[in-house]
């Protein structure tokens, strides 16, 4: 069985979603797959190819003004014949995101990259942790701290320098790269004995 190619579409103007994006490419390495960051504001066509090829396709974006931003959604409607004509269908999707404030209104961009990935009939996986630092035992280095459950929210103070991405969120982006690599292993592995039989 070939190994899974799991791509990581991300949009980051000042370098904190890049982090994510990074850890998020590392988990999928890390359960198997073969994994690749694509820059969707700076698409080549060796980027649509890996797009095109991928098995899973992992979208991030900063959020700016409560939704994604312009950068992703210019990217996202570059995909409409893509959309139109079925090319990504079946592929599997997720999708993380990193706000200044801990809500941020972030939420709205999860639903934008899940609505995004629906409209090309992907198979969303959601992030499969439960909530962190949501009781008197829990801290703010609990994995999924800002307690998301549609896919990864990170918060980065906006004075914050890249390196200054919280170690909770880059191991939740880590979870969720290995996740949705493991997930696309089994769906690649259920397609090969259903097109066998
Ligand atoms: C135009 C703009 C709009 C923003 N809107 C929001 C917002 O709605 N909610 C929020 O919490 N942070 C907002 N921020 C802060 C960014 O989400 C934050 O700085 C984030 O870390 C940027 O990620 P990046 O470095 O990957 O671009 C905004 C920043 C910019 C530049």
């Amino acid at each position: 069985m070939r190994a899974a190619l799991v791509a990581v579409a991300y949009q980051s103007g000042f370098g904190h979603t890049a982090v994510l994006a990074d850890s998020v490419v590392a988990g999928a390495v890390s359960a198997g797959a073969t994994a690749v960051p694509v820059v969707v504001t700076d698409m080549s066509d060796s980027d649509w190819h890996t797009l095109d090829t991928a098995d899973a396709i992992i979208f991030g974006s900063a959020t700016y003004m409560g939704n994604v931003s312009s950068g992703f959604q210019a990217f996202a409607e570059q995909t409409g014949r893509r959309c139109i004509s079925g090319a990504w269908r079946d592929k599997v999707g997720a999708g993380f995101t990193n706000s200044g404030a801990k809500s941020g209104d972030k939420m709205h961009t999860l639903i934008s990259l899940a609505v995004f990935a629906a409209q090309h009939h992907m198979h969303w996986v959601n992030l499969g942790l439960g909530p962190g630092w949501n009781s008197s035992g829990g801290s703010e280095f609990d994995r999924n701290r800002l307690g998301f459950w549609l896919g990864a929210g990170a918060a980065t103070d906006v004075d914050a320098d890249p390196e200054a991405v919280h170690p909770a969120d880059v191991a939740t982006c880590r979870h969720l790269g290995a996740r949705v690599a493991e997930v696309t292993a089994q769906l690649l592995a259920g397609r090969a004995v259903t097109s066998a039989a």
